[in-house]
């Protein structure tokens, strides 16, 4: 048995910045509530004509991450794209990534798991290296939702909160099992699907149907139970952290750095303060970048990363809560 191990990371956002004063002059919103219940100051939304997709933003997070990594595509044996934001229904963005990084052909799978999505994707690429199955997993979260939001007062409980853009990692063997990946958890709880979630078009409610439905059917749109979904989030943060912790006979004075998925402000602050940590010991850029979904947490990690803050020997935990439920966590020696 080996461990995996972070060996480089990358992001991509796009350039144009949406703040919400922006937001206000398309919608009944101010910047005074979106700061106040979520933190969140501005967002990146990929402009119209841009080449930028959930799969080229994803691309170029992953050469970045590579090369951070000394590797070269070549070294690569197999991709994990996670995204709730595909650029086609079908096939999924890791057959794009194979292709826009001229990859050999080496196995690609997407993870449909939203929020929860790159502590999922990290899980199965721990799997496989963890076996010996492969050496170099190259793992990317990335998201465009800019596209296919309500941009008017009716959407307004969810449009402020949601950002466009990528992040990823190489993950790679480790033969010193006491570092790298100490463990990951995943759950999951389907009963609460329809608190968040794009109903459609699905196969059961094709596209012709939602045309013939007119201006009443928005089903295409994100749909949030924000207060339930809130409710929940801060309790599974807890619940899924505390079991990494036990697991690895780790205590919270063990954190040297969570990155939680950044869904609001008010979510990391309440786990911040449930774990008795220092705004050191947590790393937070939902007021830059929004809630980035699969994005989100690989974005943050590679910001810290790049700013400093976790060093070799750290204890490193990612957490995440979203659409499902689904949440999980990872526990990281760095
Ligand atoms: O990433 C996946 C997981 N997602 C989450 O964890 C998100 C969890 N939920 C949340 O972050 C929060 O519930 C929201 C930020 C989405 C909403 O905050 P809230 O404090 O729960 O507000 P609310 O939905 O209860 O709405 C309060 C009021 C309502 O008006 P009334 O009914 O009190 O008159 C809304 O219509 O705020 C109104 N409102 C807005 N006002 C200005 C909703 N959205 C906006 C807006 N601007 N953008």
């Amino acid at each position: 048995m080996y461990n995996s191990k972070i060996i480089g990371l990358g992001k991509y956002l796009p350039d144009n910045v949406v703040t919400n004063d922006d937001l206000s002059n398309m919608m009944d919103t101010n910047d005074e509530w979106i700061q106040e219940r979520t933190g969140i100051q501005e967002r990146r939304w990929i402009e119209e004509g841009s080449e930028d997709t959930s799969a080229v933003m994803g691309a170029k997070a992953a050469k970045i991450a590579i090369e951070r990594a000394g590797l070269t595509k070549d070294d690569i044996d197999f991709i994990v794209f996670a995204t709730l934001s595909p650029d086609y229904y079908f096939p999924g963005c890791g057959v794009q990534i194979q292709d826009l990084l001229d990859m050999p052909t080496v196995g690609a799978l997407d993870v449909r798991n939203q929020c929860s999505g790159f502590v999922y994707a990290i899980s199965v690429a721990d799997q496989f290296i963890k076996t010996g199955m492969y050496k170099n997993v190259l793992v990317i979260g990335a998201e465009y939702h800019s596209n296919g939001l309500d941009k008017t007062t009716r959407g307004r409980g969810v449009t402020v909160i949601f950002g466009d853009g990528a992040g990823a990692c190489v993950l790679s063997r480790e033969e010193d099992t006491t570092k790298g990946i100490l463990s990951t958890h995943l759950h999951s709880e389907g009963k609460y699907a329809d608190k968040l979630i794009v109903a459609s078009p699905s196969i059961a409610h094709w596209v012709p149907e939602i045309i013939e439905a007119g201006e009443e059917d928005i089903s295409y749109f994100p749909y949030m139970d924000g207060t339930f979904v809130f409710k929940h989030a801060v309790v599974r943060f807890s619940e899924v952290i505390m079991e990494g912790l036990i697991k690895n006979n780790l205590k919270k004075e063990d954190i040297d750095m969570l990155i939680p998925h950044q869904a609001n402000l008010r979510i990391a602050q309440f786990i911040q303060k449930k774990f008795g940590l220092s705004d050191e010991q947590v790393f937070n850029n939902i007021m830059k970048y929004g809630n980035t979904t699969a994005a989100s947490v690989v974005i943050a990690l590679t910001e810290a990363w790049e700013q400093g803050k976790i060093k070799e020997g750290n204890h490193v935990v990612l957490a995440a809560f979203g659409s499902g439920f689904t949440w999980g966590s990872v526990i990281i020696k760095w």
